[in-house]
């Protein structure tokens, strides 16, 4: 094939994620247990997950050179979720292993697709703060991204390291919890989804919750589903972003695809409307497929279906 004279390949988006790791052990069954009853269920698949892992696979997947920062346990989920981090191409050299269990969620899926969820945060819960040579990975990169499944005080570290390298820190502030003090002033995006805004602004309406949200951060992305998205940034109008029509089958990691994909074009330089854009047809993809971190779409598909 030829080669392009009008589109030069853009340098590589450089990502660390600092976050979670997670074996998924979803259980699919017609109808959930109630309190004290066993049922047998359909099926049952255990799948790489967590916040962290699903945003740097759906990095490295939109053509990111990503790197992973974390801990996994000493079971034999450990090996499998490095594993599922290296073959998606997630550099895993400061993935460490810990003694005692991973992290894992246990998902009981109904046949309405409603489902019930424990997390276990064992080796997760360990990342208290930033291991030698951490911050040296992390002031490397182009950005961080963070999630709130690791202990406060980590995400908090993390943050920090970063925003004095002047690396810029994009936090999903997800599962929605109070946030630690002085972590928004060390974050350059957040991005909500429209549920995590309001528990953080305190205002339902989403352009009302990302003005709120403003007075502590640059800039925000609230993210609204099948709506799409809406930017907002100081001293510029916010810019809504519709969703692409997709047949939606399983909105799992949804949002971490997003988040992934708009790192991976913002670190190349593109403008944000055209990251908003293209980060939107990666998570279209995503919805429309089974799955999370399987479900997450390769660059060539969502150039395809930005196009
Ligand atoms: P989260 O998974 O964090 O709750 P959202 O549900 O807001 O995140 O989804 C993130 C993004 O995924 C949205 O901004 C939108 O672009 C896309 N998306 C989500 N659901 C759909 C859908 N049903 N159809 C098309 N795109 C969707
Ligand atoms: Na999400």
């Amino acid at each position: 094939a030829g080669r392009s004279h009008t589109s030069e390949a853009p340098p590589r988006a450089r990502i660390v994620v600092l976050g979670s790791a997670n074996m998924d052990l979803a259980a699919y069954t017609r109808v959930a247990p109630a309190r004290g009853e066993t049922v047998t269920g359909e099926s049952f698949r255990t799948v790489a997950g967590g916040k962290g892992a699903n945003q740097a696979i759906a990095a490295a997947r939109a053509g990111g050179s990503v790197c992973f920062v974390g801990a996994v346990g000493e079971d034999d989920f450990g090996p499998r979720l490095r594993a599922a981090l290296d073959g998606a191409g997630v550099g895993t050299g400061p993935l460490r292993t810990v003694p005692g269990p991973s992290g894992i969620a246990h998902i009981v899926v109904d046949g309405e697709g409603h489902n019930a969820i424990v997390v276990v945060p064992g080796a997760n819960g360990t990342v208290t703060g930033l291991a030698d040579g951490d911050e040296d990975v992390i002031a490397a990169a182009g950005a961080l991204l963070l999630q709130l499944e690791l202990p406060l005080d980590g995400v908090l570290a993390g943050a920090r390291a970063a925003h004095r390298h002047g690396v810029r820190t994009v936090l999903t502030p997800a599962p929605a919890r109070p946030l630690p003090d002085g972590l928004l002033a060390v974050t350059d995006l957040l991005v909500p989804n429209e549920h995590e805004a309001a528990a953080l602004s305190g205002r339902s309406d989403p352009r009302a919750a990302a003005r709120v949200l403003l007075e502590a951060v640059p800039e925000v992305v609230v993210t609204l589903g099948a709506a799409g998205c809406l930017y907002a940034a100081r001293g510029r109008e916010p810019l809504a972003v519709p969703a692409l029509p997709a047949k939606a089958v399983d909105t799992t990691a949804a949002g971490d695809t997003f988040v992934g994909a708009l790192a991976v074009a913002l670190g190349e330089g593109r403008p944000t409307a055209r990251a908003l854009e293209w980060a939107t047809a990666a998570s279209a993809l995503s919805v429309e497929r089974e799955g999370a971190s399987s479900s997450m779409p390769v660059r060539a598909e969502i150039d395809a279906r930005a196009a």
